[in-house]
């Protein structure tokens, strides 16, 4: 997967500059991200969807110019923060085309989402339906989704799957709190409710759970006709396409999804004598994971009883995902040609714990040795978007390459930056 392409064996290029020439220029740890590539992934989407409104999932990665790219491209956006939101409004991008989610939206988050006037805000517990209601200003209507829960186990990892009872987001078809919150928000004359939205999981890799979420929510939507004499335009699917971050290993096929999608959207509301609802997708790993590459120096090496440990000058700072979700990557040498054999190392970066490791048991020649380049490929996704400043080690920049060319595009966060918050005494 990805967009790295070997240039001999002792090398990678993205976009036609090396990776060592990225290093050398920018230092390491550094991400670097293939911007032909993220317009490339934006574009199948819209081919896949013709006529439905695909949303980019903000919470993978946001920087100014992803924001740009993405608009650029004709997608929608997806925030769940008033931090994401005023980044992507004054990269320019417009308003009426963002998303708002989130379980526990902040005051500022709301304030942020009706000053700036994003297009939709989803609904996720019936607590926030008479709040957000207040917050809108007389004479004006907020457009709103409410997301629903419908009952379907999918997704990579327990922590990231969303569409069972057994989670903190949105409103439960089982248990009638989604029926129940649909007739609130109709009660309320400042809101407007357009749609239905749920979101079933991440790193998904088959079809099948976003046919049955389909179905119950076109269900659901027949409810809403019979009882409230209602047709709904709109329904949001979410995202949660899944990546293959190894050769080999399965992702979703963004053909079939579509596809089979939008046939089960026309039999489905053909046979509940409902018109066909605006489709809108919001795929986030998918658009920006492959596109990226994280490059590590190796700055130890060394053989215990059982495993050669490679440590590297980033971490779990910079990827906390191996930690928490268990995910595998391939790292690769490169910037020279290997002398020994591949042979099972495991690459562990610089913090304070033994938890902190990048890649365990992967073939890496045998004699990687500090100095040494590696580069992680699809690290596009969930990376800097979830860094954080643990030991103090400030965060990696963010390189774009585009056409042979490479540009800084988020400098790295430099103890300065760091020092300057704390205030002191
Ligand atoms: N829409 C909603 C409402 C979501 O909550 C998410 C992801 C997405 C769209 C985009 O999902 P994607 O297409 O990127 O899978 N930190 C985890 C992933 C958490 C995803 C949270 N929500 C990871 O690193 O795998």
């Amino acid at each position: 997967p990805g967009s790295a392409a070997a240039v001999g064996d002792d090398d990678l290029a993205v976009a036609g500059v090396p990776l060592t020439e990225v290093a050398a220029r920018f230092g390491t740890p550094a991400y670097v991200l293939d911007e032909a590539e993220v317009r490339d992934r934006c574009r199948a989407y819209l081919r896949a969807f013709p006529g439905a409104d695909v949303c980019y999932a903000a919470k993978a990665f946001l920087c100014r110019a992803m924001a740009h790219w993405v608009r650029e491209e004709g997608l929608g956006l997806d925030v769940c923060s008033a931090g994401e939101l005023e980044l992507a409004v004054t990269s320019g991008f417009p308003p009426g085309r963002i998303v708002l989610h989130g379980n526990a939206k902040s005051p500022a988050d709301l304030e942020a989402a009706l000053r700036l006037g994003v297009g939709r805000i989803v609904i996720d517990s019936t607590s926030e339906i008479a709040r957000l209601a207040a917050a809108v200003p007389a004479g004006s209507r907020q457009k709103v989704l409410v997301r629903v829960v419908p009952g379907i186990a999918a997704g990579g990892h327990a922590k990231i799957r969303t569409g069972t009872d057994d989670q903190k987001f949105g409103l439960s078809l089982t248990d009638g709190s989604a029926q129940h919150a649909i007739t609130r928000v109709l009660g309320q004359p400042r809101l407007e409710l357009v749609g239905l939205h749920c979101h079933l999981g991440s790193q998904i890799t088959t079809v099948k759970p976003y046919l049955s979420a389909v179905r119950r929510l076109i269900g659901l939507l027949a409810r809403i006709h019979e009882q409230h004499g209602l047709t709904l335009p709109e329904l949001d699917l979410g995202g949660g396409h899944g990546i293959a971050y190894r050769p080999g290993e399965p992702a979703l096929d963004l053909a079939s999804l579509a596809h089979r999608i939008r046939a089960e959207l026309a039999r489905g509301c053909a046979a509940a004598g409902l018109p066909v609802p605006r489709l809108t997708v919001e795929p986030g790993r998918a658009i920006v994971g492959p596109a990226g590459v994280v490059l590590y120096r190796v700055l130890s090496a060394k053989r215990t009883g059982a495993h050669t440990f490679v440590a590297v000058d980033g971490g779990m700072s910079d990827n906390p995902r191996p930690a928490l979700y268990g995910v595998r990557y391939a790292p690769r040498l490169i910037g020279r040609r290997p002398a020994a054999a591949p042979e099972p190392v495991t690459v562990v970066g610089r913090h304070c714990e033994a938890g902190d490791v990048l890649a365990a048991d992967v073939p890496l020649p045998g004699d990687v040795r500090p100095g040494d380049l590696l580069a992680v490929p699809v690290a596009g996704a969930y990376h800097l978007s979830m860094a954080s400043g643990y030991n103090l080690v400030g965060r990696p920049p963010v390189v774009a390459v585009t056409g042979g060319r490479a540009r800084l595009l988020v400098r790295r966060e430099s103890l300065a930056d760091i020092q300057e918050r704390d205030i002191g005494l």
